[in-house]
């Protein structure tokens, strides 16, 4: 098994620490940043002689490295500053994401490409048009790390464990992210029936701009301890099909009544990657805040479509 991990800041660098801890397969890690990635490719590689590791990482400044990788996870791009949306990335990201992809699709066209970057539902949108992969190969990393944050506000606001907890949040990872109150569950029972509407409004919007709050906090770049963990859970379910369920930013085509655009649902992760999209039954409210951030995503999308342009 390769893996490639392409940007090495430090949802990168972080995320082939864990790969390499767990034993996945043998990593690539590569930045255009001179050195960057080859010098924490090495840190590891010192790292794996205290532990016994037998897999190898490579870090390197040339993208060629990536030839013929199973599974390829796309962090590269500009992080966030403080006040800064996830959207307002969108023109230097897409330049970058266009570049990478172009080298996917010559030389690793078998990859499952997993797409970290922000804005996320568009870039992962871009990597497909641009990799020309099939859809169930092309998918983000945003509301798995969306439900980890919804999941860690309910346990300290219930006093319960994390495990305890099934959340859910579905949408754009974006300021129109869908947390579903009715589909989480805390050991079978209803959130709604566990607490009251205005303390879910406020574990809702504290969700919503978890992101942001980090960012601020940091004042430099955004989150990346939950980010890799959120990565390297969804390259464990591919690497040993585990056919678990996991929200990722997928293709559309019909499904939740939505055609050609990437989106937050659930779905089933294999080896093949996206083995099914789930489709929720929707109540009213529910699908038309769905739909929201639906038209959040695709108000953006004009943007995307001239990078996609003489392919
Ligand atoms: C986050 O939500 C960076 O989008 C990422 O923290």
């Amino acid at each position: 098994m390769k893996i490639s991990i392409i940007g090495a800041g430090n949802v990168g660098g972080l995320t082939a620490m864990r790969l390499f801890e767990a034993g996945f397969g043998d990593i690539v890690l590569v930045d255009v940043a001179k050195g960057l990635a080859q010098g924490k490719a090495f840190d590891l590689e010192d790292a794996s002689s205290i532990f016994k590791y037998n897999y190898r990482i490579q870090g390197t400044d040339d993208i060629e490295a990536i030839k013929d990788s199973n599974i390829i996870i796309v962090t590269a791009g500009l992080t966030r500053k403080p006040g800064m949306t996830r959207e307002d990335l969108l023109n230097k990201n897409a330049q970058i994401l266009k570049d990478i992809c172009l080298v996917i699709k010559n030389i690793s066209g078998q990859s499952i490409v997993i797409v970290v970057t922000n804005p996320l539902d568009l870039m992962t949108y871009l990597a497909l048009k641009i990799t020309g992969l099939k859809s169930n190969k092309v998918f983000g990393m945003g509301v798995s790390l969306d439900t980890a944050r919804f999941t860690n506000l309910i346990s300290k606001e219930l006093n319960v464990p994390n495990t305890d907890i099934e959340a859910c949040v579905i949408g754009s990872h974006g300021e129109e992210m869908l947390p579903l109150p009715r589909f989480t569950t805390v050991k079978g029972i209803e959130l709604t029936e566990m607490l009251e509407d205005e303390r879910i409004k406020v574990l809702v919007k504290k969700t919503l701009e978890r992101g942001q709050e980090i960012v601020s906090l940091l004042g430099s770049g955004s989150a990346y301890f939950a980010p890799s963990q959120a990565i390297a859970a969804i390259v464990k379910i591919i690497v040993k099909d585990e056919k678990r369920l996991i929200g990722v930013s997928a293709y559309l085509n019909g499904e939740y009544g939505i055609k050609d655009i990437c989106i937050g649902v659930p779905c089933r992760l294999g080896k093949e990657g996206i083995e099914k999209i789930i489709e929720f039954d929707l109540n009213k409210e529910e699908r038309s805040l769905f739909i929201n951030s639906v038209e959040s995503i695709h108000k953006n999308l004009e943007l995307i479509k001239p990078f996609c342009h003489g392919l």
